[in-house]
């Protein structure tokens, strides 16, 4: 079954509209609630003493209107009573500044009352729903995310560090080493010298700030852990999520969060009105399902119209709810569910859309909101399919920490856009596209880009010879393989242990100004980034057309063992890299799926091992397109013989095998 349905905060509403409730619910075909999320207060109002009884009457209403319950761990917001009880526990900036509570997310993941306390709540629980029949899903506490500076969390670093570089004094030597503390006289003497990466005078240390960032995701980690664990041991047959937020710069490394989770759920909030509002969304839904090792995954929070943050507010345009809900599960999802059920009075999101505004059913987001609904009914059997893919980009959170470690490269340097760019240029191709760990198993695919991978330990790129001497396609792009697992350079030349794979050495950076372009004599250009780049053994297949490197090589190419790699010198315009990703999936002999009929029309197709397939065909364009497919249309219930013509904004799925 796909989930349909939201977040639901009954506690923030009286007995008349929980009845309402439940009935639009039913109306709307709503089939999952997700409760609890932000309801600590209401759950423990005073340290150890706890309230089922509305929980209780929740679960018994949803239940008896078929609705299940995803049940959240409500830790992501203590309580008031518990920072008057243990203010070690509140958060602390790299600043100094200790906050206090007045919002949400205010602790510190690291310290124990905190840890023992959402362990108790947690446990509490899972022992009064374990066996209840309207559990589905666990959801832990709610996108982890929040860092801390403070004196716990300086403990849990050096514990972690020690885990890393080893105890006692030979340890700290070769953190001395990994960080080096040579620059700028940071030798560490002692264990207790060492602190998270607070608020200092001048530059921070990057090695000491990548760290930082590991030990904070696994700490996060080993909460979630905890957290899951507990439950599991009274609900072992319920699986456990938690749901993650995919943003500009993550916190979490999901590679390792998704192996501890049952299924992965994310939260995503597209900020385009336009067309590329699917772009955000097919990478975001790439990142999930490929985290997810390529099983279905789950939207557990989109809006249904405004969201509101940094007082931009934007909204979903007419008809987008539904196409966009398509979209995500074209990609692989098997939910699609909102924050929240019912907008709120009150309180710092009073004017996010929820699938019942302020001005009640009688509205055009709720009729969407009923629509999809039963347009979703219709889909259910394409819940628990799967998708192909034969392109892939590596996804390397420790390159996305380490290029955004400020001030070591300019800001406008940004891991995520060279990411984004090269995941637009496969979309662009038609091709569906997945994300894979630097040191993952390329073996897969037909072609994979190593795109601004800027940490490359050494296994990675053993890896990486590996699959391009076996057969593989790939194209590397600039700031690739310049630093170690340490955030140290390594010598000789960019990209260091890809050099001989490429054939060329990247003898020296040329950042480019802000704004500024570097033509390329065989057409479009670089901005952002160039390097001073030798060809040794690679083709050059283009070169810059002026500045200081005039007539040097931007673009190389070298056949290697049966398989080919590409380097790319800068961040090629959008049309370029289409071009030369269209090159590679040639040179890779793939073709997409499904036809490419223009550059806002996407076709996707998900697959049950049975043989049973459905194509999704998504208009984000502004012109009607003819489609040619033949089968079964799930949403109109009728026959496609041999095509149909899809709107502007709509949406199609076909069964291939015709049958209804
Ligand atoms: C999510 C969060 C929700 C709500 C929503 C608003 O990131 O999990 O609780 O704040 O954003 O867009």
């Amino acid at each position: 079954m796909l989930l349909f349905g939201g977040d639901y905060n009954p506690e923030q509403w009286d007995a008349p509209t929980w009845a309402e409730d439940v009935a639009l619910m039913r109306e709307a075909r709503v089939n999952a609630a997700t409760v609890g999320v932000f309801s600590w207060s209401c759950i423990e109002p005073r340290e150890g003493s706890y309230r089922f009884d509305w929980l209780d009457a929740t679960f018994e209403r949803l239940h008896n209107a078929g609705v299940a319950v995803i049940l959240a761990t409500p830790t992501a917001s203590p309580p008031p009573w518990f920072s008057l009880a243990h203010p070690d526990a509140l958060p602390v900036r790299a600043d100094g500044t200790r906050l206090v509570h007045g919002s949400r997310d205010t602790y510190c993941a690291a310290a124990p009352s905190y840890r023992q306390a959402a362990a108790r709540v947690a446990t509490k629980l899972a022992e009064r729903y374990a066996g209840h029949p309207a559990l589905v899903l666990w959801h832990v506490h709610n996108e982890y995310g929040t860092m801390c500076w403070c004196d716990h969390a300086a403990t849990g670093f050096r514990t972690w560090l020690q885990q890393r570089y080893g105890p006692a004094q030979q340890g700290l030597d070769e953190l001395n080493e990994a960080w080096g503390t040579a620059f700028w006289s940071q030798r560490y003497g002692d264990w207790e010298e060492v602190l998270p990466p607070r608020a200092t005078q001048w530059l921070a240390n990057p090695s000491q700030t990548l760290d930082f960032r590991r030990f904070w995701s696994s700490e996060l980690l080993r909460a979630f852990v905890e957290q899951r664990d507990a439950i599991r041991a009274h609900t072992p047959a319920i699986p456990v999520t938690t749901n993650f937020m995919l943003s500009d710069t993550p916190v979490l490394d999901l590679w390792e969060w998704g192996r501890e989770v049952d299924v992965v759920a994310i939260d995503h909030y597209p900020n385009s009105r336009g067309s590329s509002a699917y772009d955000q969304i097919a990478l975001a839904a790439d990142m999930a399902r490929s985290i997810n090792q390529g099983r279905p995954w789950l939207v557990m929070e989109q809006a249904a119209s405004t969201t509101v943050e940094d007082h931009a507010v934007v909204h979903r345009p007419p008809g987008r709810t539904l196409l966009d809900s398509l979209a995500y599960i074209a990609h692989g999802s098997d939910s699609a569910l909102f924050f929240q059920w019912r907008a709120s009075r009150a309180g710092a999101e009073m004017y996010h859309s929820a699938m019942v505004p302020h001005a009640g059913p009688d509205t055009r987001i709720f009729r969407e909101i009923r629509s999809l609904g039963h347009a979703l009914e219709d889909l259910n059997e394409v819940s628990g399919s799967t998708t192909d893919a034969e392109v892939a980009i590596v996804l390397d959170f420790d390159s996305w920490w380490a290029i955004e470690a400020r001030r070591v490269l300019p800001a406008r340097v940004q891991y995520l856009d060279g990411v984004r760019a090269d995941h637009r240029a496969v979309t662009f191709a038609g091709h569906l596209c997945d994300f894979v760990p630097a040191d993952g198993d390329f073996s897969r695919y037909k072609l994979v880009i190593v795109s601004n991978t800027y940490v490359l330990s050494d296994e990675a790129a053993h890896g990486m010879h590996q699959y391009v001497r076996n057969g593989g396609c790939m194209i590397v792009t600039c700031l690739s393989g310049v630093v170690d697992s340490s955030n140290t350079v390594r010598l000789g030349g960019y990209p260091a242990l890809l050099r001989s794979l490429l054939g060329v050495r990247v003898e020296e950076f040329h950042p480019l100004a802000r704004g500024e372009l570097v033509p390329l004599c065989g057409g479009g250009y670089g901005s952002v980034w160039s390097e001073r780049l030798e060809a040794h053994g690679a083709d050059v297949l283009d070169r810059y057309e002026t500045g200081d490197l005039a007539g040097g090589p931007a673009i190389t190419g070298r056949a290697a063992g049966s398989g080919y790699a590409w380097y790319v010198s800068t961040r090629l315009s959008d049309e370029r890299n289409n071009l030369l990703v269209l090159d590679a999936l040639a040179a890779a002999g793939i073709t997409p799926a499904l036809a490419k009929l223009g550059p806002a029309v996407h076709g996707l197709l998900r697959r049950k091992g049975s043989g049973h397939s459905w194509q999704f065909w998504l208009n984000y364009g502004d012109t009607t397109v003819d489609v040619p497919t033949r089968g079964y249309d799930l949403l109109l219930h009728r026959p496609v013989p041999a095509r149909v013509e899809l709107l502007p904004g709509a949406a199609v799925v076909v069964r291939q095998d015709g049958a209804p």
